[in-house]
């Protein structure tokens, strides 16, 4: 039996929002092949804005090497809601770096899966001149052995008033999926913060982005983008951002692509 995975999008307050994955219906259901993704919005402009998003996105990554994208299969225009092509088999990023073993993956493939997304950043800014804007560890997918890595969630994210919220500094993106991989863990899981391996995956994340061109990696820029990721949105309220944010796991002299 084909199913159909659903979520909503609609303006919610930020804490409801962040409650509202997918992830809860996924596990609901029998384990059958879901025919596709489908996603449900109540303001036209943010279903709008998705479609646009997602199809930008779709056709950039038909001309990347490491960036994969689901396609946008049907639309109810009346309905506000948008069908993509379901991903089988991948998973979030949250699911391998909140792992304490990684998911049993090896030293090298883990730095190839991060290398990858770093890559894969890079095309999407390259081709579409815009940011995903939301480009947190639940909206990148992996799957171990994959030569690419998938983005999702076009949508505009809810610290996003204005339209133009895709057309900031790119290295927001960047600090965005640091921030998640480096420091985004809740208290009883911060010891998974202090791995090493940790710190390598976000240097292998930037060595993927500046592949082409490691000298134009700026140090400051990023550090900029993280303070004003954790001033202006729920990051700094969280654990992490609250107590720790003087300690190492907000440095970033050791990510330096190369270093
Ligand atoms: N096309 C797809 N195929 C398979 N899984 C998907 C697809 N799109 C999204 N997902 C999964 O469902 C999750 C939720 O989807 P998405 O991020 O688009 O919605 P969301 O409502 O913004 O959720 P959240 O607010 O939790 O990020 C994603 O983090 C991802 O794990
Ligand atoms: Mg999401």
């Amino acid at each position: 039996m084909r199913r159909v995975i659903e979520t909503t999008v609609g303006d919610r307050a930020p804490d409801a929002y962040r409650q509202e994955t997918a992830s809860a219906a996924v596990s609901a259901l029998p384990a059958a092949e879901p025919a596709c993704f489908s996603k449900r919005f109540s303001e036209e402009w943010v279903f709008r804005s998705t479609l646009w998003n997602s199809l930008r996105a779709w056709s950039a990554a038909r001309r990347s090497k490491w960036l994969r994208v689901p396609q946008v299969l049907k639309l109810d225009a009346r309905e506000l809601r948008i069908d993509f092509e379901y991903l089988s088999g991948w998973d979030q990023v949250r699911a391998v770096i909140r792992d304490r073993t990684f998911k049993g993956l090896s030293g090298s493939e883990l730095h190839r899966m991060f290398w990858t997304i770093g890559a894969a950043l890079e095309e999407l800014h390259r081709h579409t001149r815009r940011i995903h804007g939301d480009f947190d560890f639940d909206n990148v997918l992996v799957k171990p052995g994959a030569d690419r890595a998938a983005f999702v969630d076009f949508t505009p994210p809810v610290y996003a008033h204005f339209r133009e919220y895709n057309q900031a500094d790119p290295y927001r993106d960047l600090a965005t999926f640091l921030l998640g991989v480096c420091a985004k863990y809740p208290p009883h899981l911060i010891h998974l913060a202090l791995r090493p391996r940790v710190r390598q995956l976000g240097r292998a994340f930037l060595e993927g982005y500046f592949r082409h061109a490691r000298t134009a990696y700026d140090g400051r820029r990023l550090e900029r983008a993280m303070a004003r990721l954790l001033n202006e949105t729920y990051l700094g309220e969280s654990f992490a951002g609250r107590y720790l944010r003087r300690s190492r796991l907000f440095r970033i002299d050791d990510l330096a692509p190369g270093a």
